[in-house]
């Protein structure tokens, strides 16, 4: 491990010259983290770092799911020149891993126990080849649902528990004269409802026969042609202004009350708290009705790239054992929505949606329903969810029926393998 000595000191960074202890650089970190709760969380991070004086060069690439920050990241490494630290998911990590440009981050990862207290499911994410490449920052869940508490009370209606239930209390919002269902068009916000919609409809064994095993029957069968009739059932029920509004202004219908409900990952929850809303008071938080016990979940990381220079390396050391630090774990996390990736950070600091994230992420860990999001790049590789994609936003968009859409997700998943 390279020790750091504060870059301001000369005196230190001859001694560095001298026994090879680098001093760290600046870390330069590309992520899509732009919204209003996304910055908040990023900037608990930024000061952490601040504190050890490391300093941070911004490289925001906006979209959720991360799609084209990992173009612009494509197109850094091509250029010969990558960011020091990079948000990454799932197969992401592992695809750049394979390809050799990653970081060995044994070395930290050692000394500072990760793997004793990192899930499972995660390091397998984490780890290439049985090294560490990757540290897991938080854990986040798409299968949730964000309500007005307000619109609900004012409504009369119950948190639903069935689909039915949820679909009865989205006509309700509608009929208020509100959007039942706040929504932005873009692909990955589609597919992220489709994580819930296609747990609810079949469970988790359906959801990883389709999405983990790629199983034909699966992806073409009855219960996807159900899934996406759920898909357009849901279509019916938000704006007519929805076609490409981010994720974070749907979030913002909620939150003032101009919309009853979102499907959403738990990130939506880091902008209700930005507004300065508090889950039981203003606002709501619920599993997607038919899939409580069951999680699909999306892990952030940072993916340090293999430089050369020693001072850079240093800052990834650092960056590294910073985000995994529990007291930093605890903070960033209350305010992102997600909740901690290391096992051993007691609850006291969350919310009340923030401590039933962490009691259903240990509980579906336990029970073997802990699954990786498809939309978040947890099941599968970019090719096939991107191929997935494809059709869910074909079909929202009123290209394909349910039949259709179920035909298709087999052919442009057979293709994309
Ligand atoms: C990331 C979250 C992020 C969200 C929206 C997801 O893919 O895991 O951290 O907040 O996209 O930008």
């Amino acid at each position: 491990m390279r020790g750091y000595f504060g870059k301001t000191l000369t005196a230190m960074a001859a001694l560095a010259l001298t026994t090879s202890v680098a001093v760290a650089d600046d870390v330069e970190v590309l992520h899509w983290w732009t919204s209003g709760g996304e910055a908040a969380a990023l900037g608990v991070l930024k000061e952490d770092l601040a504190g050890k004086s490391i300093g941070w060069n911004d490289m925001p690439v906006a979209g959720g799911g991360g799609e084209a920050a990992m173009t612009a990241v494509r197109a850094r490494v091509t250029a010969g020149n990558p960011p020091t630290a990079v948000q990454m998911l799932g197969f992401d990590i592992q695809d750049w891993a394979a390809e050799g440009a990653l970081a060995n981050l044994d070395e930290v990862a050692a000394a500072e126990g990760w793997d004793a207290v990192v899930p499972a499911a995660l390091q397998a994410f984490s780890k290439y080849d049985g090294h560490w490449v990757a540290a897991p920052v938080n854990v986040h869940s798409t299968n949730w649902v964000w309500a007005n508490k307000a619109v609900m009370d004012e409504l009369g209606i119950a948190e639903p528990t069935t689909w039915d239930e949820f679909v009865a209390a989205l006509q309700k919002v509608k009929d208020s004269g509100r959007t039942a269902l706040a929504h932005g068009g873009q692909a990955w916000q589609e597919a992220t409802m489709f994580d819930g919609v296609v747990l609810s409809v079949g469970g988790p064994e359906f959801y990883k026969a389709a999405f983990i095993d790629l199983d034909p029957a699966a992806l073409g069968g009855e219960q996807m042609v159900e899934a996406f009739n759920r898909m357009a059932t849901l279509r019916s029920f938000v704006d007519d202004n929805f076609s490409g509004r981010d994720w974070n202004l749907a979030s913002a219908m909620v939150i003032n009350g101009e919309a009853g409900f979102q499907i959403m990952g738990d990130w939506a929850k880091g902008e209700f708290i930005n507004a300065g809303k508090v889950p039981g008071v203003d606002f709501a938080c619920f599993r997607v009705p038919g899939t409580a016990g069951v999680v699909t979940f999306n892990s952030d990381q940072f993916a340090m790239f293999a430089v050369a220079d020693a001072g850079a390396q240093a800052a990834q050391a650092e960056m590294a054992r910073s985000i995994m630090s529990p007291a930093f774990q605890s903070a960033f996390n209350v305010v992102k929505g997600s909740v901690p990736s290391r096992t051993d950070v007691p609850n006291d600091a969350f919310d009340d949606c923030g401590k039933k994230a962490m009691a259903d992420l240990a509980a579906a860990a336990e029970g073997g329903t802990l699954i990786g999001s498809m939309a978040h790049g947890h099941a599968n590789r970019a090719a096939i969810k991107n191929a997935i994609y494809d059709v869910v936003t074909a079909h929202f968009n009123g290209e394909y029926d349910a039949e259709t859409a179920a035909a298709e997700l087999v052919t442009a998943v057979e293709a994309a393998q």
